[in-house]
Protein backbone atom coordinates (compact mmCIF):
# COMPACT_ATOMS: atom_id res chain seq x y z
CA UNK A 1 0.00 0.00 0.00
CA UNK A 2 1.08 3.52 -0.76
CA UNK A 3 1.80 6.23 1.90
CA UNK A 4 -1.39 7.80 1.48
CA UNK A 5 -4.79 5.80 1.26
CA UNK A 6 -6.18 6.71 -2.13
CA UNK A 7 -10.00 6.66 -1.68
CA UNK A 8 -12.85 6.25 -4.69
CA UNK A 9 -15.90 8.23 -3.54
CA UNK A 10 -19.10 6.35 -4.59
CA UNK A 11 -21.96 8.92 -4.61
CA UNK A 12 -20.68 12.75 -5.11
CA UNK A 13 -24.46 14.41 -3.73
CA UNK A 14 -24.34 17.21 -0.29
CA UNK A 15 -21.98 15.11 2.02
CA UNK A 16 -19.47 14.21 -0.57
CA UNK A 17 -18.49 17.72 -1.45
CA UNK A 18 -18.03 18.03 2.62
CA UNK A 19 -16.03 14.98 2.95
CA UNK A 20 -13.98 15.31 -0.54
CA UNK A 21 -12.83 18.51 1.24
CA UNK A 22 -12.38 16.47 3.80
CA UNK A 23 -9.98 14.02 1.89
CA UNK A 24 -7.96 16.73 -0.03
CA UNK A 25 -7.49 18.41 4.01
CA UNK A 26 -6.37 14.91 5.08
CA UNK A 27 -2.26 13.45 5.52
CA UNK A 28 -2.95 9.87 5.08
CA UNK A 29 -5.76 10.17 2.29
CA UNK A 30 -6.13 11.29 -1.03
CA UNK A 31 -8.42 11.35 -3.93
CA UNK A 32 -8.02 9.37 -6.85
CA UNK A 33 -11.39 8.70 -8.52
CA UNK A 34 -14.93 9.58 -8.22
CA UNK A 35 -18.38 7.73 -9.19
CA UNK A 36 -22.31 8.91 -9.27
CA UNK A 37 -24.89 7.87 -11.00
CA UNK A 38 -25.72 11.68 -11.99
CA UNK A 39 -22.66 12.63 -14.77
CA UNK A 40 -22.92 16.47 -13.85
CA UNK A 41 -22.07 15.70 -10.03
CA UNK A 42 -19.41 13.27 -10.47
CA UNK A 43 -18.10 15.48 -13.14
CA UNK A 44 -17.75 18.53 -10.63
CA UNK A 45 -16.25 16.77 -7.91
CA UNK A 46 -13.42 14.88 -10.76
CA UNK A 47 -12.97 18.49 -11.47
CA UNK A 48 -12.75 19.73 -8.42
CA UNK A 49 -9.77 17.55 -7.18
CA UNK A 50 -7.95 16.80 -10.77
CA UNK A 51 -9.53 12.92 -10.99
CA UNK A 52 -11.09 11.14 -13.43
CA UNK A 53 -14.40 10.73 -12.76
CA UNK A 54 -17.37 7.83 -13.93
CA UNK A 55 -20.88 6.90 -14.01
CA UNK A 56 -20.20 3.36 -13.84
CA UNK A 57 -19.33 1.36 -9.88
CA UNK A 58 -17.19 -1.88 -11.84
CA UNK A 59 -15.28 1.35 -13.43
CA UNK A 60 -14.60 2.48 -9.92
CA UNK A 61 -13.91 -0.77 -8.17
CA UNK A 62 -12.20 -2.24 -10.90
CA UNK A 63 -9.56 0.58 -11.08
CA UNK A 64 -6.60 -1.05 -9.05
CA UNK A 65 -5.41 2.50 -7.90
CA UNK A 66 -8.21 2.73 -5.71
CA UNK A 67 -7.40 1.35 -2.12
CA UNK A 68 -10.32 1.54 -0.76
CA UNK A 69 -13.73 3.52 -1.01
CA UNK A 70 -16.09 6.10 0.63
CA UNK A 71 -19.70 5.71 -0.06
CA UNK A 72 -22.25 8.69 0.38
CA UNK A 73 -25.65 7.43 -1.26
CA UNK A 74 -28.83 7.35 -0.11
CA UNK A 75 -29.44 5.15 3.38
CA UNK A 76 -31.41 2.38 1.43
CA UNK A 77 -27.93 1.86 -1.48
CA UNK A 78 -25.53 1.34 1.75
CA UNK A 79 -25.92 -1.96 1.98
CA UNK A 80 -25.90 -3.28 -1.86
CA UNK A 81 -22.88 -0.85 -2.63
CA UNK A 82 -21.07 -1.94 0.50
CA UNK A 83 -21.22 -5.37 -0.96
CA UNK A 84 -20.43 -4.83 -4.17
CA UNK A 85 -17.08 -2.81 -2.68
CA UNK A 86 -15.72 -5.47 -0.40
CA UNK A 87 -16.66 -8.37 -3.02
CA UNK A 88 -14.00 -6.66 -5.29
CA UNK A 89 -11.54 -6.52 -2.35
CA UNK A 90 -11.75 -2.91 -1.34
CA UNK A 91 -12.18 -1.89 2.39
CA UNK A 92 -14.96 0.65 3.01
CA UNK A 93 -15.97 3.73 4.72
CA UNK A 94 -19.94 4.15 4.77
CA UNK A 95 -22.17 7.15 5.65
CA UNK A 96 -24.15 6.78 8.61
CA UNK A 97 -26.33 5.11 9.30
CA UNK A 98 -24.84 1.94 8.66
CA UNK A 99 -27.77 0.72 6.66
CA UNK A 100 -31.61 0.61 6.95
CA UNK A 101 -31.96 -3.04 8.61
CA UNK A 102 -30.14 -5.08 10.90
CA UNK A 103 -30.14 -7.56 8.33
CA UNK A 104 -28.31 -5.69 6.12
CA UNK A 105 -25.45 -4.33 8.24
CA UNK A 106 -25.06 -8.05 9.45
CA UNK A 107 -24.34 -8.99 6.11
CA UNK A 108 -21.87 -6.09 5.33
CA UNK A 109 -19.88 -7.12 8.66
CA UNK A 110 -20.08 -10.46 7.41
CA UNK A 111 -18.68 -9.76 4.00
CA UNK A 112 -16.29 -7.44 5.56
CA UNK A 113 -14.90 -10.40 7.65
CA UNK A 114 -14.86 -12.73 4.84
CA UNK A 115 -12.82 -10.55 2.81
CA UNK A 116 -10.56 -9.48 5.57
CA UNK A 117 -10.89 -5.59 4.99
CA UNK A 118 -12.06 -2.60 7.00
CA UNK A 119 -15.93 -1.91 7.09
CA UNK A 120 -16.01 1.46 8.83
CA UNK A 121 -18.54 4.05 9.23
CA UNK A 122 -18.57 7.93 9.30
CA UNK A 123 -19.02 8.96 12.45
CA UNK A 124 -17.67 12.22 14.19
CA UNK A 125 -17.15 11.11 17.85
CA UNK A 126 -15.15 8.26 17.61
CA UNK A 127 -11.80 10.60 16.21
CA UNK A 128 -13.02 14.08 18.03
CA UNK A 129 -10.87 14.95 20.84
CA UNK A 130 -13.62 16.41 22.96
CA UNK A 131 -15.61 13.51 22.77
CA UNK A 132 -12.41 11.18 23.50
CA UNK A 133 -11.50 13.86 26.36
CA UNK A 134 -15.06 12.89 27.74
CA UNK A 135 -14.53 9.60 27.51
CA UNK A 136 -11.48 9.64 29.12
CA UNK A 137 -13.07 11.87 32.39
CA UNK A 138 -16.29 9.30 32.64
CA UNK A 139 -13.56 6.22 32.69
CA UNK A 140 -11.91 8.09 35.21
CA UNK A 141 -14.94 8.81 37.37
CA UNK A 142 -15.66 12.36 36.85
CA UNK A 143 -18.79 12.06 36.87
CA UNK A 144 -19.73 9.05 38.90
CA UNK A 145 -22.05 6.25 37.69
CA UNK A 146 -23.64 7.29 34.80
CA UNK A 147 -27.42 7.24 35.75
CA UNK A 148 -29.04 9.10 32.54
CA UNK A 149 -28.56 10.41 29.31
CA UNK A 150 -30.93 13.05 27.23
CA UNK A 151 -30.99 13.79 23.27
CA UNK A 152 -33.05 16.92 22.26
CA UNK A 153 -33.06 17.70 18.84
CA UNK A 154 -35.17 20.47 17.21
CA UNK A 155 -34.91 20.84 13.50
CA UNK A 156 -37.32 23.27 11.45
CA UNK A 157 -35.89 21.68 8.26
CA UNK A 158 -37.55 23.75 5.20
CA UNK A 159 -39.85 22.37 2.43
CA UNK A 160 -37.03 22.89 0.20
CA UNK A 161 -35.13 19.87 2.36
CA UNK A 162 -37.42 17.08 1.29
CA UNK A 163 -36.54 17.14 -2.53
CA UNK A 164 -32.81 18.43 -2.24
CA UNK A 165 -31.38 18.62 1.05
CA UNK A 166 -30.01 21.79 2.79
CA UNK A 167 -28.04 22.50 -0.99
CA UNK A 168 -30.15 21.38 -3.49
CA UNK A 169 -27.46 19.35 -5.46
CA UNK A 170 -29.01 16.60 -6.12
CA UNK A 171 -32.80 16.77 -6.94
CA UNK A 172 -34.11 13.60 -5.40
CA UNK A 173 -36.88 12.88 -2.44
CA UNK A 174 -35.14 9.76 -0.94
CA UNK A 175 -35.49 11.35 2.45
CA UNK A 176 -39.00 11.81 2.81
CA UNK A 177 -39.70 7.63 1.54
CA UNK A 178 -39.59 4.99 4.67
CA UNK A 179 -38.43 2.67 2.07
CA UNK A 180 -34.99 4.35 1.00
CA UNK A 181 -34.22 6.21 4.05
CA UNK A 182 -35.41 4.15 6.74
CA UNK A 183 -37.31 6.83 9.06
CA UNK A 184 -36.98 10.44 9.67
CA UNK A 185 -34.94 12.50 12.15
CA UNK A 186 -34.41 9.62 14.09
CA UNK A 187 -32.29 7.40 11.53
CA UNK A 188 -31.13 10.65 9.77
CA UNK A 189 -30.31 13.28 12.54
CA UNK A 190 -29.93 11.33 16.30
CA UNK A 191 -28.61 8.62 15.15
CA UNK A 192 -25.12 10.50 15.07
CA UNK A 193 -25.95 11.66 18.64
CA UNK A 194 -26.99 8.00 20.31
CA UNK A 195 -23.50 6.58 18.54
CA UNK A 196 -22.04 9.58 20.41
CA UNK A 197 -23.84 8.64 23.72
CA UNK A 198 -22.55 4.79 23.40
CA UNK A 199 -19.24 5.79 22.19
CA UNK A 200 -18.46 8.36 25.65
CA UNK A 201 -20.23 6.15 27.76
CA UNK A 202 -19.52 2.90 26.99
CA UNK A 203 -22.71 1.92 27.24
CA UNK A 204 -25.43 -0.23 25.63
CA UNK A 205 -29.40 -0.14 25.25
CA UNK A 206 -31.17 -2.89 27.01
CA UNK A 207 -34.72 -1.98 25.90
CA UNK A 208 -36.01 0.42 24.27
CA UNK A 209 -40.07 2.33 23.86
CA UNK A 210 -40.79 4.56 21.59
CA UNK A 211 -43.34 6.74 20.30
CA UNK A 212 -43.52 8.55 16.63
CA UNK A 213 -45.86 10.27 14.33
CA UNK A 214 -45.34 12.56 11.24
CA UNK A 215 -47.46 15.62 12.18
CA UNK A 216 -46.63 18.45 9.93
CA UNK A 217 -44.92 17.06 6.88
CA UNK A 218 -45.72 15.30 4.18
CA UNK A 219 -43.31 13.04 4.03
CA UNK A 220 -43.73 9.09 4.94
CA UNK A 221 -41.00 9.12 7.55
CA UNK A 222 -41.26 10.52 11.35
CA UNK A 223 -40.81 14.09 11.96
CA UNK A 224 -41.26 13.89 15.88
CA UNK A 225 -40.35 10.88 18.03
CA UNK A 226 -39.79 10.53 21.57
CA UNK A 227 -37.70 7.07 22.80
CA UNK A 228 -36.40 5.94 26.71
CA UNK A 229 -34.38 3.11 26.90
CA UNK A 230 -32.60 1.67 29.53
CA UNK A 231 -28.62 0.93 29.51
CA UNK A 232 -27.19 -2.08 30.72
CA UNK A 233 -25.72 -0.15 34.27
CA UNK A 234 -29.49 0.45 34.68
CA UNK A 235 -29.29 3.79 33.34
CA UNK A 236 -32.36 5.52 31.66
CA UNK A 237 -31.68 7.65 28.36
CA UNK A 238 -34.40 10.07 26.66
CA UNK A 239 -34.34 11.10 23.42
CA UNK A 240 -36.56 13.77 21.95
CA UNK A 241 -36.18 15.08 18.27
CA UNK A 242 -38.42 16.94 15.77
CA UNK A 243 -37.55 18.40 12.10
CA UNK A 244 -40.51 20.56 12.12
CA UNK A 245 -40.25 22.34 15.45
CA UNK A 246 -41.06 26.02 14.52
CA UNK A 247 -38.99 28.55 15.80
CA UNK A 248 -36.31 25.54 16.81
CA UNK A 249 -35.32 27.27 19.93
CA UNK A 250 -31.74 25.64 20.84
CA UNK A 251 -32.82 27.18 24.58
CA UNK A 252 -32.45 24.03 26.54
CA UNK A 253 -31.99 21.87 23.24
CA UNK A 254 -28.26 20.67 24.52
CA UNK A 255 -27.51 17.22 25.14
CA UNK A 256 -26.64 15.78 28.79
CA UNK A 257 -25.18 12.94 30.49
CA UNK A 258 -26.04 12.77 34.53
CA UNK A 259 -23.61 11.30 36.75
CA UNK A 260 -24.27 9.92 40.31
CA UNK A 261 -21.64 12.35 40.95
CA UNK A 262 -21.42 15.16 38.09
CA UNK A 263 -22.82 16.34 34.84
CA UNK A 264 -22.08 16.82 31.20
CA UNK A 265 -23.40 19.37 29.18
CA UNK A 266 -22.86 19.06 25.62
CA UNK A 267 -22.49 22.78 25.11
CA UNK A 268 -19.73 24.59 22.86
CA UNK A 269 -17.63 24.08 24.37
CA UNK A 270 -19.44 21.30 26.37
CA UNK A 271 -18.95 21.53 30.22
CA UNK A 272 -18.57 19.33 32.87
CA UNK A 273 -19.57 19.52 37.07
CA UNK A 274 -18.55 17.56 39.07
CA UNK A 275 -18.47 17.04 42.78
CA UNK A 276 -15.22 15.67 43.54
CA UNK A 277 -11.97 16.69 42.96
CA UNK A 278 -11.60 13.86 39.86
CA UNK A 279 -8.77 13.67 36.66
CA UNK A 280 -7.67 17.35 37.24
CA UNK A 281 -11.37 18.82 37.71
CA UNK A 282 -12.78 21.27 40.14
CA UNK A 283 -14.68 20.27 42.54
CA UNK A 284 -18.20 21.46 42.80
CA UNK A 285 -18.01 23.88 39.73
CA UNK A 286 -18.82 23.87 36.18
CA UNK A 287 -15.97 24.33 33.78
CA UNK A 288 -14.85 23.88 29.94
CA UNK A 289 -13.95 21.00 28.65
CA UNK A 290 -11.84 22.31 25.29
CA UNK A 291 -13.52 21.60 22.61
CA UNK A 292 -12.08 20.25 19.33
CA UNK A 293 -13.11 22.54 16.50
CA UNK A 294 -16.20 22.59 14.82
CA UNK A 295 -16.31 22.97 11.05
CA UNK A 296 -16.91 20.45 9.13
CA UNK A 297 -14.68 20.24 6.93
CA UNK A 298 -11.86 19.84 10.30
CA UNK A 299 -14.19 16.68 10.63
CA UNK A 300 -14.01 15.49 7.87
CA UNK A 301 -10.57 15.48 7.56
CA UNK A 302 -10.21 13.37 10.85
CA UNK A 303 -13.02 10.60 9.30
CA UNK A 304 -10.80 10.15 6.35
CA UNK A 305 -7.39 10.16 8.17
CA UNK A 306 -8.98 7.79 11.22
CA UNK A 307 -10.21 5.83 8.37
CA UNK A 308 -6.66 5.80 6.43
CA UNK A 309 -4.60 5.78 8.92
CA UNK A 310 -6.18 2.23 10.13
CA UNK A 311 -6.59 0.63 6.60
CA UNK A 312 -2.76 1.32 5.73
CA UNK A 313 -1.65 0.06 9.29
CA UNK A 314 -3.93 -3.28 9.11
CA UNK A 315 -5.86 -1.98 12.55
CA UNK A 316 -9.56 -1.77 12.99
CA UNK A 317 -10.93 1.53 12.26
CA UNK A 318 -12.29 4.01 14.79
CA UNK A 319 -15.84 2.98 13.77
CA UNK A 320 -15.92 -0.22 12.79
CA UNK A 321 -19.23 -1.93 11.72
CA UNK A 322 -20.14 -3.38 14.67
CA UNK A 323 -20.43 0.78 16.34
CA UNK A 324 -22.59 1.20 13.03
CA UNK A 325 -24.62 -1.84 14.21
CA UNK A 326 -25.00 -0.88 17.70
CA UNK A 327 -26.51 3.00 16.71
CA UNK A 328 -29.29 1.39 14.23
CA UNK A 329 -30.29 -1.52 16.39
CA UNK A 330 -31.64 1.28 19.20
CA UNK A 331 -33.33 2.92 16.18
CA UNK A 332 -34.20 -0.16 14.37
CA UNK A 333 -35.80 -1.13 17.73
CA UNK A 334 -37.43 2.44 18.49
CA UNK A 335 -39.45 1.95 15.29
CA UNK A 336 -40.52 -1.59 15.70
CA UNK A 337 -41.90 -0.19 19.14
CA UNK A 338 -43.86 2.97 17.96
CA UNK A 339 -45.47 0.32 15.51
CA UNK A 340 -46.39 -2.32 17.85
CA UNK A 341 -46.97 -0.05 21.01
CA UNK A 342 -44.73 -2.22 23.31
CA UNK A 343 -41.25 -2.09 24.75
CA UNK A 344 -38.66 -3.64 22.83
CA UNK A 345 -35.55 -5.42 24.16
CA UNK A 346 -32.21 -5.78 23.28
CA UNK A 347 -30.13 -7.85 21.76
CA UNK A 348 -32.53 -8.22 18.60
CA UNK A 349 -32.10 -11.41 16.76
CA UNK A 350 -29.31 -11.34 14.21
CA UNK A 351 -31.00 -10.19 10.81
CA UNK A 352 -33.89 -9.20 12.02
CA UNK A 353 -35.47 -5.45 11.21
N1 LIG B 1 -22.12 12.33 8.55
C1 LIG B 1 -22.90 13.40 8.34
O1 LIG B 1 -22.85 14.39 9.07
C2 LIG B 1 -23.83 13.38 7.18
C3 LIG B 1 -24.44 14.56 6.76
C4 LIG B 1 -25.29 14.50 5.67
C5 LIG B 1 -25.54 13.28 5.04
N2 LIG B 1 -24.95 12.15 5.49
C6 LIG B 1 -25.22 10.85 4.87
O2 LIG B 1 -24.60 10.81 3.58
C7 LIG B 1 -25.40 10.02 2.71
C8 LIG B 1 -25.73 10.83 1.48
O3 LIG B 1 -26.47 11.97 1.87
P1 LIG B 1 -26.48 13.29 0.99
O4 LIG B 1 -27.11 14.33 1.83
O5 LIG B 1 -25.14 13.53 0.41
O6 LIG B 1 -27.51 12.85 -0.17
P2 LIG B 1 -27.60 13.39 -1.68
O7 LIG B 1 -28.92 12.95 -2.19
O8 LIG B 1 -27.25 14.83 -1.75
O9 LIG B 1 -26.44 12.59 -2.42
C9 LIG B 1 -26.53 11.21 -2.68
C10 LIG B 1 -25.81 10.94 -3.98
O10 LIG B 1 -25.84 9.55 -4.26
C11 LIG B 1 -25.97 9.43 -5.66
N3 LIG B 1 -26.43 8.07 -5.98
C12 LIG B 1 -27.67 7.56 -5.97
N4 LIG B 1 -27.66 6.28 -6.32
C13 LIG B 1 -26.37 5.96 -6.59
C14 LIG B 1 -25.72 4.78 -7.00
N5 LIG B 1 -26.39 3.64 -7.21
N6 LIG B 1 -24.38 4.81 -7.18
C15 LIG B 1 -23.70 5.95 -6.97
N7 LIG B 1 -24.25 7.11 -6.58
C16 LIG B 1 -25.58 7.11 -6.37
C17 LIG B 1 -26.95 10.51 -6.05
O11 LIG B 1 -26.89 10.80 -7.45
C18 LIG B 1 -26.44 11.66 -5.19
O12 LIG B 1 -25.48 12.44 -5.84
C19 LIG B 1 -26.60 9.58 3.54
O13 LIG B 1 -26.29 8.35 4.11
C20 LIG B 1 -26.70 10.62 4.62
O14 LIG B 1 -27.34 10.19 5.79
C21 LIG B 1 -24.08 12.19 6.53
Amino acid sequence: MPQKLRIGMIGCGEIAVQTAKGIAAATSAEHVMVMDVSEPVAADLGRTYGVPHTTSVEELLANPAVDAVYIAVPHHLHAPLTLQALAAGKPVLVEKPIATTLADADAMIAAARAAGVALAVAYQAQVDPTAQRLRALIAAGAIGKVIGTRIVYRGDKPETYWSGGYSGRIRTDWRTSRAQAGGGVLIMNTVHDLNTLRFITGLEATRVYAESDTFTTPVEVEDYVAVTYRYDNGAIGTLEAGSAIRGKDPRGAVNRIYGQDGQILFSNPPQIYATAEVAGLRAGAWQEVPAAPRDREGGRAAIADGFARAVLAGEPPPVRGEDGRAALEIVVAAYRSGREHRAITLPLEEGVG
